[in-house]
């Protein structure tokens, strides 16, 4: 799983790649990568967006979720995503801090794997990055 996490953080690499007509390249991809984001995007549509908006840009109830893996650990999402209570008892520096500004506090999915999870992280980081480019003003 290891090899999937550098991966998301390899996104954010390539996006910052112009091509020659000074266009940001939208990530596109493909085999086994585009199935851990199909069913990534699958768990986030049943289970997430009913609270963090599936465009990772703007908050909703849970906060904007781009870019998260650039704040959090690898570990400490999975930990908060099964149980964010487990980790507010623990007194988590980083859950107390995301609690602070929050409406609620997230149930937990104590039943999603490790696989499931990264899942939807490489679904989260790509669908953010290609919406900030989607979304972009047009400079004139
Ligand atoms: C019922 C609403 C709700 C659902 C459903 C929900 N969340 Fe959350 N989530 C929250 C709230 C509220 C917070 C805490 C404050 C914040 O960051 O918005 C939060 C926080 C988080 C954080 C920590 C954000 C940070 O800044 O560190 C992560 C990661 C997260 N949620 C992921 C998920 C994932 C993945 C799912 C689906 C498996 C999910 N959430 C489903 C409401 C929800």
């Amino acid at each position: 799983m290891n090899k999937i996490f550098s991966f998301c953080l390899l996104l954010f690499a390539v996006v910052s790649c112009q091509t020659a007509e000074n266009q940001p390249v939208i990530i596109e991809l493909q085999g086994e990568t585009l199935q851990m984001y199909e069913k990534g995007k699958k768990i986030f549509g049943e289970k997430c967006s009913s609270c963090h908006n599936e465009n990772m840009i703007t908050n909703s109830t849970g906060s904007a979720l781009g870019g998260i893996t650039q704040r959090r650990t690898k570990e400490w999402l999975r930990s908060y995503v099964r149980s964010p209570l487990a980790m507010l008892s623990n007194k988590d520096p980083q859950a107390l801090e995301v609690q602070k500004n929050a409406v609620a506090v997230m149930q937990g999915f104590s039943n999603l794997t490790d696989e499931e999870i990264d899942q939807i992280l490489l679904y989260i980081e790509t669908n953010y990055q290609n919406n900030k480019i989607r979304l972009r003003p047009v400079e004139r």
